[in-house]
């Protein structure tokens, strides 16, 4: 089987897998508090999502990420991901991963462990319980420092995703930063991107992390790194903790050069671009037979329309959503 090799050279290498569109929190700079969700029929289910996942490791995908919404409120998702784990077995998939609000992790982390994933993201966007309650809308703090915890005692890599929100947690940097330096995590920092109605306005959330970087820089040196983990961030050293410190800055700087991702919706759509409306229907190819001809097919023509990138900003013209999708959808 052919490698995906879209028609500005870049190749597809990295699938990042949306299993479900539901959340038990309601971050504020993810959501609105009122969420219609998809219905659950129009969901792949997760024998069709390990089809899609199977023949995207089959043309050369070598890493996959679950997200969501929560990857691991899905129901059954467990036994997915074990499947899915028949792959790093094989060594055709070098690494399985997942971006998870962490709130499940006390119950799931041994059994991530035991099915080969050895790194997963997990957001963190405050240290302060009633601000963490605050961002997330319905989150527990406690519930998350006891699933690291748990992801500790399991083996597990953990990175920090952190949202830098404007007068929110622009004061909690240097702590966020001491912990992980404490508690050996690396961490990353996101700007927030221009996805779906969340019912308030995003320029009040708009944190630019240049500021931040430069704030940062006061107490800590940053020493540069040529570390890469195929995503966008841009990673440092924070010299006094040893740990990584990354930066995705989507509106301030592209990164669309070195694209390596797709990704795919709990419905099918494979998104070509984060930044763009534009998607691929897998779900009518993948149902169309049981043979995965036309899946492939499919496959081919959509990786043939990969765009050169996106083109986020937020500013007053244009406070509204640049993608009418929630990043619940995708997935980061
Ligand atoms: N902008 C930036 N980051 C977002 N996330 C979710 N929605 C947004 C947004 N609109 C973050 C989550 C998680 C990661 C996958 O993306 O906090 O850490
Ligand atoms: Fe859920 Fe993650 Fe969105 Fe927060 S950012 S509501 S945890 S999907």
């Amino acid at each position: 089987m052919t490698d995906l090799i879209d028609p500005f050279g870049r190749q597809v290498s990295y699938l990042r897998v949306s299993v479900t569109d539901r959340c038990n929190y309601r971050c504020v700079y993810c959501m609105a508090e009122n969420m219609t969700f998809l219905p659950k029929s129009d969901l792949l289910s997760l024998e069709e999502l390990d089809r899609v996942c199977s023949a995207f490791v089959e043309r050369g995908v070598d890493k996959i990420r679950l997200t969501g919404g929560e990857p691991l409120v899905r129901r059954g998702i467990m036994g997915f991901i074990e499947n899915l784990g028949r792959h790093l077995k094989s060594g055709a998939l070098k690494e399985l991963t997942l971006t998870t609000n962490g709130s499940q992790l006390s119950k799931y982390a041994n059994n991530l462990a035991d099915c080969g994933v050895k790194r997963i993201n997990v957001s963190v966007d405050s240290l302060d319980p009633v601000k963490f309650h605050e961002a997330t809308r319905w989150g527990h703090l406690d519930d998350v420092l006891e699933g690291l915890e748990a992801a500790k005692r399991a083996g597990l890599d953990v990175k920090i995703n952190a949202v830098a929100l404007k007068d929110f947690n622009d004061d909690e940097f240097d702590r966020l930063i001491a912990w992980c330096g404490d508690d050996g995590y690396d961490l990353t920092l996101i700007e927030t991107m221009p996805m779906g109605d969340i019912g308030s306005d995003r320029l009040d959330q708009y944190l630019p992390l240049a500021e931040v970087r430069a704030q940062i820089e006061k107490h800590w040196t940053l020493d540069s790194t040529d570390y890469q983990t195929g995503g966008p961030a841009a990673y440092s050293v924070v010299r006094e903790t040893g740990k990584r410190i990354g930066f995705i800055t989507p509106l301030s700087h592209n990164f669309c050069e070195s694209c390596n991702r797709v990704r795919l919706t709990c419905t099918g759509n494979l998104f070509m671009c984060l930044g763009q409306d534009d998607c691929a229907d897998l779900r009518g190819p993948l149902r169309m037979s049981e043979s995965n001809a036309a899946l492939h097919d499919a496959i081919d023509r959509a990786i043939g329309q990969k765009p050169k990138g996106h083109d986020f900003v937020i500013d007053r013209r244009n406070a509204g959503p640049a993608v009418s999708r929630h990043m619940s959808v995708t997935g980061g």
